[in-house]
């Protein structure tokens, strides 16, 4: 059973942005297995942790098509949607370099705080622009 299972609330009602939330989750999924052991970590680093990358690399790709898609439509809240991403990708590289210098172990708490961000998001904020643009 995965962690977060796609269901139709979390639609923004674009294909291409629904499609990048349901690899993001796939992704963030993969990094649940691994820390809570259920699936073999898949890397040379510690448990997780490439998996952790992955996932914040394609954080970082999603994003930037999100942001490229509300410049297109002119969307209003473009410079406040952006801040909120731009926040949410320091506080992933802030939990990654945490991990890697050993300081931080990534647990299941961690992990519910991402994923209700994520959530979260996907359900508020993004909503709001694909609603503009219709
Ligand atoms: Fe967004």
């Amino acid at each position: 059973m995965p962690r977060i299972g796609w269901v139709d609330s979390f639609s923004v009602h674009d294909e291409k942005i629904d499609d990048q939330h349901k690899k993001w989750i796939e992704l963030y999924n993969r990094v649940h297995a691994q820390m809570m052991g259920i699936e073999p970590t898949d890397d040379y680093l510690g448990i997780g942790e490439a998996a952790l990358a992955e996932m914040i690399e394609y954080t970082k790709y999603h994003f930037s098509s999100e942001e490229d898609f509300m410049k297109m439509i002119d969307f209003p809240g473009y410079e406040e949607h952006r801040e909120i991403h731009q926040a949410f990708v320091r506080k992933l590289e802030a939990i990654s370099s945490q991990m890697q210098e050993g300081t931080h172990v990534l647990n299941s708490e961690i992990l519910k705080v991402i994923e209700d961000w994520f959530i979260d998001h996907i359900q508020k904020e993004d909503q709001n622009y694909t609603t503009h643009s219709r």
